[in-house]
């Protein structure tokens, strides 16, 4: 099922070429004067605290609960949602570094972010050093305020060659690599991490200590093994010890799916805060500690043409229909609205009828 989600989401979206030309909103009067009434309408009181919560090296983080990296689904227009919502921070889709230093063609795609997603991370996989520091050197020209390494993908066609979960492998690599990085980049770095391999491979304790030794700001557990992908219960249990074992902020990763597991997880396991991933699509209520079941069809309408018009302003009024439709079924979980109603969401080519469309119903309600 998961997976299902990650295939179908990077399928379309490797279909889909950015255009640069209308990445803001601002730059587009129609969308503007859409988007001024949909901001009129938002009640998004955000649940961000006052005192930081807590820092990434030196940036303060204000909120204990944020969007996780999500190829194909956490871009910069879910990502603007996702914080106007409460969530702490923002981290990128992951950045291939293979493919940023051999000039593939769809590289600039998941570059542009919003300051409203501040602070904002880039995060980067590869199995090669060089290539790694070479990426977050080119990314610092967009001014990130932090830089995430992926040490946790479980997909085969990147672990198997060394990269994500595969990094957890080499020690001695994770090692060069951080103490690298903290060199040569003049931001923070952090890293997000598995178990490890796989049940008889469990070595975060052993990386997580190495990273904080080589200059690692924070670090990020998603609580599984590289083998057990996304299935099984996430051992929080072992964010509870990883906690325990270094003194930089730990943040807890796996299965959050409701608001109140936000508090139950760093209660459990003193974590600094919670990166939610699959409980987060659909549902930026859960940063704001609502309840999506709770949320009116009327407030959910309204937040899902928000999001479409920061896609339209992003992707472009052709292309971003198409990719608002992985999101669509998500908003709208337990609304009970007939099949009719998605086969007809499901087929429109452009923005503004989706809009139409999204906006009559609103009418009705
Ligand atoms: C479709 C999909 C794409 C993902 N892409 C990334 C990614 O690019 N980088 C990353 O660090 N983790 C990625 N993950 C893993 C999530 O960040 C997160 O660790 C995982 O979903 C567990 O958290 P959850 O239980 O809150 O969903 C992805 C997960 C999904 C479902």
């Amino acid at each position: 099922m998961i997976m299902e989600i990650g295939k179908s989401a990077r399928f379309r979206q490797n279909n889909v070429k950015f255009n640069p030309k209308c990445h803001s909103i601002n730059q587009n009067p129609k969308l503007f004067n859409l988007f001024f009434r949909i901001m009129s309408q938002l009640n998004t009181k955000s649940s961000a605290s006052k005192e930081p919560v807590f820092f990434i090296g030196s940036i303060p983080i204000f909120g204990k609960a944020f969007l996780a990296p999500m190829d194909g689904l956490s871009d910069s227009p879910l990502r603007q949602v996702s914080r106007r919502f409460g969530s702490a921070l923002s981290i990128s889709e992951f950045v291939n570094a293979f493919n940023f230093v051999n000039g593939h063609p769809h590289r600039e795609n998941q570059i542009p972010f919003d300051p409203i997603e501040r602070p904002f991370a880039y995060q980067i996989f590869d199995n090669d050093i060089s290539r790694i520091t070479t990426t977050a050197q080119y990314l610092m020209k967009y001014q990130p305020d932090f830089i995430d390494i992926n040490m946790g993908c479980s997909n085969r066609a990147v672990s198997n060659r060394g990269a994500g979960a595969g990094l957890m492998r080499e020690p001695q690599k994770v090692a060069s690599l951080i103490s690298t990085l903290v060199k040569e980049i003049p931001v923070p770095i952090t890293a997000k991490i598995r178990l490890g391999w796989d049940e008889n491979e469990l070595n975060y304790l052993e990386i997580a200590k190495i990273l904080e030794d080589t200059g690692c700001a924070c670090i990020t557990l998603h609580a599984r093994t590289r083998v057990q992908q996304y299935s099984g219960i996430a051992d929080w249990d072992a964010i509870a010890q990883l906690v325990q074992h270094v003194s930089v902020p730990v943040i807890g990763n796996g299965d959050v799916l409701h608001y109140l597991q936000i508090d139950e997880m760093i209660a459990y396991t003193q974590c600094k805060a919670v990166m939610i991933g699959r409980g987060a699509i659909g549902n930026p209520w859960i940063f704001n500690h609502q309840d999506r079941e709770q949320i009116p069809l009327r407030d959910r309408l309204w937040v899902m043409l928000d999001h479409l018009a920061r896609m339209t302003a992003y992707y472009g009024a052709d292309r971003a229909p198409v990719l608002f439709r992985k999101f669509i079924k998500h908003y709208l979980k337990d609304a009970d609205l007939p099949a009719s109603f998605y086969q007809k969401a499901f087929c429109f080519d452009s923005s503004d009828k989706l809009a139409q469309f999204l906006q009559d119903i609103l009418q009705d309600q």
